[in-house]
């Protein structure tokens, strides 16, 4: 293992003031998406769609890396450009998501185990050979009265291990994403001492199976109301919660940890990461990471509806897919404010 190679990738991925974009929906997740817009579900209008994300101009100036799906690692420009060697010449790093989904987890009702081990190492070592740096493997935790089950909790931590160990092992920065869903009517509170039990069980495995932490990414869930909570959270009250949580669970030595939007709205997303920046990092940091953004929906949902399947709209979208990066920017600083979201571009 490069120990000093992927502590510097893990370092590159987390320079300052820069985040991450997750566009490696899985095809039945990207076509569901297309369905409920009336969008073609096709290959070459998935290929369109991840060509405008791709090519939106600027993008390197706020992300460091965006993570790709199997689909489209291997996917070019219209030109017959790779879109690996676009994301290069943009200077931007190429990651791939290589868990196999969620499959239902036998004998345990309502939970998941993440798939995607078998043949992973030899997945692996093409993928590096490509031009692929870091690589991305999500498990998610339901809770409810009973969940997450402490074999739902080992099972995945020791998955996402093995995963890790196996990326180091050729090269690649492992993003190890566990997730603790939103579903539910569950407080702050419960959400936080679930995360707090995921990150003791994750972190327990990866020692076990000697992960090399300086060269690895927490991708994680902000502590937050359930999505059928009774009570509005305010986004200070979130920041709090989260921090403490990640504080009491997360080694120092890791090189930074990058939230993941999880259902929130674009527009709250980046609030709570704000809130987040704004009380803990920055020239009065109190935490010793950088806090930054891996967003999928909420940086997409707004591009994709503005896209809707046409070649017409591609500029359009691409301009809000850039401002929802500027207010990303911004909350990285702690500097955003509501009244950006009517803010054109070029005034930031
Ligand atoms: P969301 O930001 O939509 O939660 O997606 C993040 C992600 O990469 C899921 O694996």
């Amino acid at each position: 293992m490069n120990e000093q190679r992927l502590h510097s990738t893990a370092l590159e991925l987390m320079v300052a003031q820069k985040g991450l974009l997750a566009m490696d929906e899985s095809i039945p997740t990207c076509d569901a998406r297309f369905k409920a817009l009336g969008i073609e579900q096709t290959v070459d209008m998935r290929r369109s769609y991840r060509e405008l994300l791709i090519t939106t101009p600027d993008m390197n100036a706020a992300i460091s890396g965006v993570i790709l799906c199997a689909e489209s690692f291997n996917q070019s420009r219209r030109d017959g450009k790779s879109f690996v060697q676009l994301l290069s010449d943009a200077n931007i790093i190429a990651g791939i998501k290589v868990d196999a989904g969620t499959k239902d987890m036998a004998g345990f009702h309502g939970e998941k185990v993440t798939l995607g081990l078998d043949g992973l190492r030899e997945r692996l070592q093409s993928y590096a050979s490509k031009g692929a740096r870091f690589a991305k493997w999500r498990a998610v935790f339901t809770m409810g009265p009973f969940t997450p089950s402490q074999a739902c909790l080992d099972s995945n931590a020791q998955q996402l291990a093995l995963y890790a160990a196996l990326c180091q092992e050729c090269g690649l920065v492992p993003i190890v994403e566990p997730e603790t869903l939103m579903t539910g009517s569950h407080t702050m509170q419960k959400c936080a001492s679930v995360t707090e039990l995921v990150l003791e069980t994750v972190f327990h495995h990866l020692y076990l199976q000697r992960v090399f932490l300086e060269g690895l990414i927490l991708k994680i869930n902000m502590a937050l109301p359930g999505s059928e909570a009774a009570l509005p959270t305010s986004a200070d009250d979130i920041a709090v919660c989260t921090v403490k949580t990640l504080l009491r669970r997360v080694p120092a030595c890791l090189p930074g940890i990058a939230f993941l939007s999880g259902g929130q709205t674009p527009e709250q997303a980046t609030q709570r990461l704000n809130a987040i920046n704004k009380t803990y990092s920055g020239h009065n940091a109190s935490v010793p990471w950088p806090l930054t953004f891996s967003f999928s929906r909420a940086l997409q949902q707004p591009v994709l509806a503005a896209w809707s399947g046409e070649s017409d709209n591609v500029i359009t979208a691409q301009q809000i897919l850039e401002h929802r990066l500027r207010c990303n920017q911004m909350a990285l600083r702690g500097e955003y404010l509501p009244q950006m979201e009517d803010t054109a571009v070029h005034e930031f």
